[in-house]
């Protein structure tokens, strides 16, 4: 029960909570919301949150409509990484380079461990999503559920309180919420998004990655024996 001025009474719902008056849909025991999250966020009560895990888009530029379109038809706009945007001058990332030819020539854009006996400090090791998630939701930046879930599961230890993704995509989050049992509430500004997440959650939090965890740790291992 929820303790009021007025007595006990039923605890409001996550859409009377988090909906504001923004087109939303229950999944689960989540909540996702078409809107644009700085309007959304601004309207919250204070304190209303416990926990945000959350993707945004680097310049939040390359979701607007304009963009999409450029990287639809392939001519890429933002999304070929210019040199400048935004006053910030990005490090060089040469098209037809990998990860190892920038490592030889800029000695950057790789991790490494500082010794083969200590694991990476502050980084969770992750894998490229899967194909099958992103067949679930093919959204240009899906993150891979085995990554996530660990991450709500961290963010609410006690399984308490309420997970955010202000920048929800196509729901990867909120799916991993869903699938160790913590609420979330998602918020998302494009409505093919928002409409794909509608149908993504379900199927992604229903995943069984027990198979993705072998291959996941195979790559790893192949990973820290990689001399680059
Ligand atoms: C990097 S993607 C997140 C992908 C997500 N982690 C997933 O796995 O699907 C960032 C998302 O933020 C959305 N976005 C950009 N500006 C926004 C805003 N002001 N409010 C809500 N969503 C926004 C974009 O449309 C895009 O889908």
């Amino acid at each position: 029960m929820y303790q009021t001025l007025a007595g006990d009474q039923e605890a409001p719902s996550l859409a009377e909570s988090y909906a504001v008056d923004y087109p939303h849909q229950s999944i689960g025991a989540s909540l996702i919301v078409h809107a644009d999250c700085f309007a959304w966020l601004a309207r919250l009560p204070e304190n209303s949150l416990h926990a945000v895990i959350t993707d945004p888009p680097y310049g939040v530029k390359e979701y607007q409509r304009d963009q999409l379109e450029k990287r639809n038809k392939g001519q890429g706009g933002i999304w070929r990484i210019p040199p400048s945007f935004d006053g910030h001058t990005r490090a060089p990332l040469p098209r037809g380079m990998k990860v190892s030819d920038c490592l030889r020539e800029y000695e950057t854009g790789g991790l490494r461990r500082t010794a083969e006996d200590k694991p990476f400090s502050d980084v969770i090791p992750s894998e490229r999503t899967p194909r099958r998630e992103r067949s679930i939701a093919p959204h240009p930046s899906l993150k891979p559920q085995a990554f996530l879930r660990q991450l709500a599961h961290v963010a609410l230890p006690l399984g308490t309180g309420i997970i955010a993704d202000p920048f929800m995509g196509s729901s990867a989050t909120v799916a991993a919420a869903e699938a160790v049992g913590v609420p979330c509430v998602g918020v998302e500004i494009a409505p093919e998004y928002y409409a794909m997440s509608q149908v993504a959650i379900p199927k992604l939090a229903a995943l069984d990655l027990t198979e993705v965890s072998k291959a996941h740790t195979q790559a790893r291992i192949i990973h820290l024996n990689m001399r680059y």
